[in-house]
């Protein structure tokens, strides 16, 4: 800075104690143009060598470290593929809680539907439907390390809508194709081969789509519609409406930052696992959802989880004397598993978490 500006306004000097930002950090979180890839990538299929794609790829590797989330534009969902799903979710909700009950999840099946009141959750102000993106979907039965046993989960479709397996089905086959190009963008952008990380999905993948309601909450300064977590899969591709609430928190100083709902964008995030592969370098990042006084609020994320026999581990081509291991290998099923049954049962104990396998 000059000194012709170093003495005057007090603006300058309250800025001079605020964190550096880059334009579009000093916006909230990065949002990329997607156009320059091809229309149709999915698992196994290779984007085109470009430079526009090495661009693409730089930018979303300063995005998963800077941040940890973006929003995607330009993605190749088709419009139509996300207004049925985002109808059938609003179809569904709004149903009596009776009829939605029909399709609970339990002890066994932990995909379905559920509240707030049923998990005794004070916290999360918000019910939920979760389906697997493969149907029946393999997970462990028991978090015990010594037990093999899988169980076979099917999805529980509800009568009504009557559209609304369909539109599920649909949007999940959409998503996970724009899932697979933004893992092959991050893989190139750690140096890597673009087709380094499907193999961890291409056959028995866990990944699941959660479609979330935020009732309007009389109380929204006692509540959180979901209280702050990381994602513990690989990566989330989100869909929210115009309402908003989702906040992130900013790695440059900590603060909530509010993730402006842009039409159409994909919001997306690094999870635990990603962490894991990139020892670090990108890390997942904490979030949360406010609850709104008048408006309720949809969000639609979709969960990209590996097969449950993943071992998961610092990528070994990263790792270097300079750059040594952080974390133990753990497995993917066992972690999971043990997810979900804590947050079944509310166990009151913590849940397991990435560092508890730090080197
Ligand atoms: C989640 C989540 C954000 C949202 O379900 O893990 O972070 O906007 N949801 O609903
Ligand atoms: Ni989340």
């Amino acid at each position: 800075m000059g000194e012709a500006v170093a003495d005057t306004s007090a603006f300058t000097q309250a800025a001079e104690h605020r964190p550096k930002l880059t334009a579009p950090e000093a916006e909230g979180v990065p949002l990329i143009d997607l156009s320059a890839l091809p229309e149709a990538a999915g698992a196994g299929d290779n984007l085109h060598p470009s430079s526009a794609l090495d661009d693409l790829a730089a930018a979303v590797g300063d995005a998963c470290k800077s941040w940890g989330f973006f929003q995607v534009v330009n993605h190749g969902v088709p419009p139509g593929t996300r207004r049925r799903m985002e109808e059938a979710s609003r179809r569904f909700f709004a149903q009596s809680k009776e009829e939605k009950g029909k399709v609970r999840r339990d002890e066994v099946n932990p995909y379905g539907y559920y509240d707030t009141e049923h998990t005794k959750n004070v916290r999360d102000w918000k019910e939920v439907f979760d389906f697997t993106v493969q149907n029946p979907t393999f997970i462990p039965v028991s978090p015990e390390p010594d037990d093999d046993a899988l169980k076979e989960l099917k999805n529980q479709w509800p009568d009504f809508p009557p559209e609304f397996r369909e539109a599920c089905e649909e949007y999940a086959g959409e998503v996970q194709k724009l899932a697979y190009k933004l893992l092959g963008l991050i893989s190139l952008s750690l140096g890597l081969p673009e087709n380094r990380l499907n193999g961890f999905f291409n056959k028995d993948q866990t990944s699941f789509v959660r479609l979330n309601h935020y009732p309007p909450c009389p109380i929204p300064h006692l509540a959180l519609g979901v209280g702050p977590h990381k994602d513990a899969g690989a990566l989330t591709v989100l869909a929210q409406d115009d309402v908003g609430g989702l906040e992130v928190r900013r790695k440059t100083d900590g603060e909530w930052v509010f993730v402006k709902p842009t039409p159409d964008a994909f919001i997306i995030n690094v999870g635990d696992i990603i962490q894991v592969w990139s020892n670090d370098k990108y890390e997942s990042v904490d979030h949360r959802v406010k609850v709104n006084p008048e408006r309720e609020r949809f969000s639609i994320p979709f969960f990209l989880n590996p097969a449950h026999y993943t071992l998961v581990e610092p990528l070994s081509e990263l790792l270097s004397s300079d750059n040594p291991t952080k974390y133990k290998a753990y497995n993917w099923g066992k972690f999971y598993t043990t997810r979900k049954t804590s947050n079944f049962k509310k166990l009151g104990v913590e849940n397991i978490q990435i560092y508890h396998f730090r080197v």
